[in-house]
């Protein structure tokens, strides 16, 4: 899969997806459990539309980091999150990327995970 074509495609549509999955991404945020304070992996982060959500969510006292291994996706999706200091955004592969698993409360992924090689995690997540 080519995902910097995908994401320069997937930026220009950006608002018309995010409306679309807007229904799904409030689910899982549901389902996740989200509350003050927790600090949330959002695996396949995209260009940021669900960073922005769990970042309200947690607030100033939790916090949710982004991978994404498309850089025009983190560069997007860190210029949106320029206003909310809780969010941190890198760029990298999520299959092989040493994750501290002491790091994160939480693992989301929204249209993320399911492109993995193995999408099937060891242990449930949301
Ligand atoms: C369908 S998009 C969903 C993006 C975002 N979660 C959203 O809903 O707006 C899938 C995303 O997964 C990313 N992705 C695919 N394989 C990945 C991997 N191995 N590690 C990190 N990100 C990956 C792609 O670059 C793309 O941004």
């Amino acid at each position: 899969m080519d995902w910097i074509e995908k994401s320069r495609l997937w930026i220009g549509a950006e608002a018309t997806i995010e409306a679309a999955h807007h229904p799904v991404a409030l689910d899982l945020l549901v389902r996740a459990g989200l509350r003050r304070g927790l600090h949330v992996l959002d695996i396949g982060c995209g260009s940021g539309g669900t960073l922005m959500m769990v970042a309200d969510q947690v607030g100033s006292d939790g916090a949710v980091s982004g991978i994404d291994i498309a850089p025009p996706m983190t560069a997007r999706a860190a210029n949106r999150a320029k206003s909310r200091p809780q969010v941190a955004v890198m760029t990298g592969d999520a299959q092989t990327h040493p994750f501290n698993p002491a790091s994160h409360d939480v693992a989301i992924s929204l249209f993320g995970v399911m492109f993995f090689a193995d999408p099937v995690p060891p242990s449930p997540i949301f």
